[in-house]
């Protein structure tokens, strides 16, 4: 089996380093009339909005304040409602994963004339145009910053679904890692887990001998592995910091994903963890990911097996062997940052197991994996193993 045919165009400009942020000034016109989306309020307290709004000097802006984590439909739409009445043009997303995938949802709603949970159930398809928009990034975890994704919640019908449209491409990105130093420490782990199963699920299914693919994904693999603990360690050391924040954004930009098999269902099943039960997205899949990779041995084996050898370092010719430690040392990495990867430790108990099943029939996911063959009693045995 070789390389698939693919099309790959990433056209977000990215500007990256310290005090970066006055960038915006010859990035956004000067006669846009801005709204500025952000989150529950952490970039106020960290100074990166003062420094946005300097940056944005005489132009007409205001702010949007109070996307939540796991943002909602609900909460976007009155931002759409904003933007109607009061004819801003431009918008800028400061903030995390949450405020980017807003935006994005926010960007295409503005335009939309027709019902607008009709993005959602689209799955973003039905989105043809957005106004422009850009972001200030202030959490490595989503690669949000640089590609085509969000994902958007209604709580009331407990979904929680991920949309994507070649316009969701950000304009630009201005990354100054220094404006994350002001995360908790349970968000940089979430960060480092989530961008760490964004290779995974790339890199981890069966081979098509894309020499290239492979080794950009087990090289951020390996850059997660040693600087996630170290950027948790030292939050100011910038130069730890910026390799992590580089490798989140790199993880899932398009690039790793070109032509390979991807199997998403990791996602899939934690995003309805997180609906059901407010687990953080990050927590979800290092929950989630060592039972997959387990029921799923026997498919993954050879990658199984080159993930073993090419990022763990292990020998030997037992391979049943390396597949176990392989899965082994993935859960005791993410323990070792300080994630727990059972649902009991998060008072989640054997209900859930239905609840998900029941949830992953709702949303139509009953074929998942790079060969459609996590059927809902595959996903069942994961969810019953990740108890
Ligand atoms: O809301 P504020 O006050 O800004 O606080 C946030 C939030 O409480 C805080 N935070 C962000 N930057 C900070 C900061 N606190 C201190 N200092 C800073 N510099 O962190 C908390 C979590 O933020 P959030 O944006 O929710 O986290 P994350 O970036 O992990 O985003 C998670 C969302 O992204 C989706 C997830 O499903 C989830 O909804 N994903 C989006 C993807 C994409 N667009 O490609 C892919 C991912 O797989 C993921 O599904
Ligand atoms: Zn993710």
């Amino acid at each position: 089996m070789s390389v698939q045919n693919f099309d790959f165009c990433n056209p977000t400009r990215i500007i990256f380093g310290k005090e970066t942020i006055q960038r915006l000034n010859d990035l956004i016109p000067q006669d846009a009339k801005v709204l500025i989306i952000i989150g529950g309020g952490s970039v106020r307290k960290n100074g990166t909005l003062s420094e946005v709004e300097t940056a944005l000097g005489k132009r007409h802006f205001d702010v949007f304040e109070g996307i939540e984590a796991n943002p909602t439909f609900e909460t976007s739409m009155q931002a759409v409602e904003k933007i109607r009445h009061d004819n801003f043009n431009f918008v800028l997303g400061v903030g995390g994963g949450s405020v980017m995938d807003a935006t994005k949802f926010i960007a295409g709603a503005v335009k939309y004339s027709g019902d607008t949970w009709e993005i959602i159930t689209s799955k973003g398809k039905k989105v043809n145009q957005v106004i422009p928009f850009g972001f200030v990034p202030t959490l490595p975890a989503t690669g949000s910053e640089m590609n085509t994704n969000a994902v958007i919640s209604r709580k009331t019908t407990f979904d929680k679904i991920g949309i994507a449209n070649p316009l969701f491409s950000p304009l630009f990105s201005v990354i100054d890692p220094t404006k994350t130093y002001s995360l908790p420490e349970r968000q940089v782990a979430n960060g480092v887990a989530d961008a760490f199963v964004h290779v995974m699920e790339q890199y981890l299914t069966y081979s098509v001998h894309a020499a290239v693919q492979d080794r950009f994904a087990e090289g951020l693999l390996l850059t997660l592995i040693e600087e996630g603990p170290k950027t948790l360690k030292n939050p100011q050391d910038y130069e730890s910091r910026a390799n992590f924040i580089w490798a989140a954004t790199m993880a899932l930009n398009g690039l790793i994903g070109a032509g390979v098999p991807q199997d998403w269902a990791t996602h899939m099943i934690g995003h309805e963890l997180t609906i059901l039960y407010g687990i953080d997205h990050g927590r979800t899949l290092s929950i989630l990911l060592p039972s997959l990779l387990n029921e799923m041995r026997k498919e993954k084996r050879e990658k199984l097996i080159q993930y073993g050898r090419r990022v763990w370092g292990l020998q030997g010719s037992d391979e049943e062997k390396i597949i176990d430690e392989a899965i082994a040392k993935t859960r005791t990495f993410f323990e070792s940052i300080g994630i727990k990867t059972h649902l009991k430790e998060y008072d989640v108990d054997s209900s859930a197991v239905e609840k998900v099943v029941e949830q992953l029939k709702r949303h139509n996911l009953t074929a998942l994996g790079e060969n459609g063959d996590i059927t809902l009693e595959v996903s069942r045995r994961i969810v019953e193993a990740s108890l």
